[in-house]
């Protein structure tokens, strides 16, 4: 499979390195709004074309795929372009700022007999099953608490009067849209669609939300997700049975992952998952993606099962943005 990429930042180089890691995707051409920046970004890859304009190459018969990597607010025009030109698209998270964005995308790849697919990495890891079968050893699960916040390091560029991408809600940037997602990612992926949300953030002054809670309600347990671009937790997340509990310290890349079991006052704790470095983390989605393109109708059922659950995340968001008034320019309410 032949791709494109698209945006030059740190997470394009990691996904290049986790395809190669991968096999079966070959990278044939690199866009960039400029011809520098696109050809010193190419020359760690030997020679590969680079594109400046955008409609050029997705209409190139040179890729059949392409990975999205810009910032949020081109996420569905550009997906929706590639798709229209029939090519396979793995588009960054999120992958689209509403859900009837994603409803028309996944529909659109459908009709097209093509794979749009979220770059969400947890869901390709082996360490997944790993996690769901912990849970079960857990006993009844009655709360967890799931966490992403990292002080992040554009943070001190913004507070020095620039605007990074992540800060603008005109970018449909914000904490919730780049990192809050992983948790809601893990409250669906473990626990399901929950019966009720309580959701709250706190605002910076570009508008954007810099960090936020939300509280998931389901028939028998309450889940609390936590996020953060302004701080950072050394305390990661947890699950809490009557049988044991299971720590996470990354919930977006589920490494550090321990299950503490407790059999009355006894506890044992057992490493389940260590650190796995980031182009090996990358490469399980790269793997899925290549697997999903090369033939998506034997694919279909996975293809239609990542979409399902990326379309309950992309709802639950608009959920959690609409109470908590969080804002994407020139989007409705
Ligand atoms: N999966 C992960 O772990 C992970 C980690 C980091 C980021 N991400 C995701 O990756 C995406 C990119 O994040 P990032 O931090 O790399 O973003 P970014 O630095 O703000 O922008 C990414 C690229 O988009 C292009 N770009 C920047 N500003 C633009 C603008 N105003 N208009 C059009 N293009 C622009 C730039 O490429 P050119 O100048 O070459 O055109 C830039 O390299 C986001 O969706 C983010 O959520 C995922």
């Amino acid at each position: 499979m032949r791709y494109a990429t698209i945006g030059t930042g740190w997470i394009t180089d990691a996904f290049i390195e986790g395809a190669k890691i991968a096999g079966g995707l070959k990278l044939a051409a690199i866009y960039s709004r400029s011809e520098s920046t696109g050809k010193a970004f190419a020359a760690k890859y030997g020679e590969v074309p680079v594109f400046t304009d955008l409609e050029k190459l997705a209409k190139s018969d040179i890729i059949d795929a392409v990975y999205i990597a810009s910032p949020n607010i081109f996420h569905y025009p550009q997906s929706k372009l590639f798709l229209e030109n029939g090519k396979h698209v793995i588009c960054e998270k999120p992958a689209t700022a509403t859900p009837e964005q994603m409803k028309e995308l996944i529909e659109l790849s459908r009709r097209k007999g093509l794979v749009f697919m979220e770059a969400i990495m947890m869901r390709y890891l082996p360490a997944r099953k790993t996690v769901h079968n912990a849970l079960k050893r857990l006993g009844n699960i009655t709360t967890a608490r799931l966490d992403f916040s990292q002080l992040s390091s554009k943070y001190p560029i913004y507070k020095s009067g620039s605007l990074p991408n992540v800060f603008n809600p005109a970018m449909a940037g914000g904490c919730l849209m780049d990192i809050g997602i992983y948790c809601v990612y893990a409250a669906v992926d473990f626990f399901g669609y929950p019966k009720k949300i309580l959701a709250s953030a706190g605002f910076l002054k570009s508008g954007a939300d810099g960090y936020g809670t939300s509280v998931f309600e389901y028939d028998d347990k309450l889940v609390t997700l936590t996020y953060s671009k302004t701080g950072q937790s050394h305390s990661g997340s947890e699950i809490l049975g009557d049988n044991g509990t299971l720590k996470i310290n990354s919930i977006s890349t589920l490494t550090g992952v321990t299950l503490i079991e407790q059999n009355g006052r006894e506890q044992a704790a057992k490493l389940l998952v260590g650190e796995i470095p980031r182009p090996k983390l990358m490469s399980g989605e790269a793997a899925a993606f290549s697997d999903f393109s090369s033939d998506p109708s034997r694919h279909r059922d996975e293809i239609d099962s990542a979409a399902e659950q990326a379309l309950m995340v992309s709802e639950i968001m608009q959920t959690i943005r609409k109470q908590a008034g969080i804002r994407i320019a020139d989007m409705p309410d």
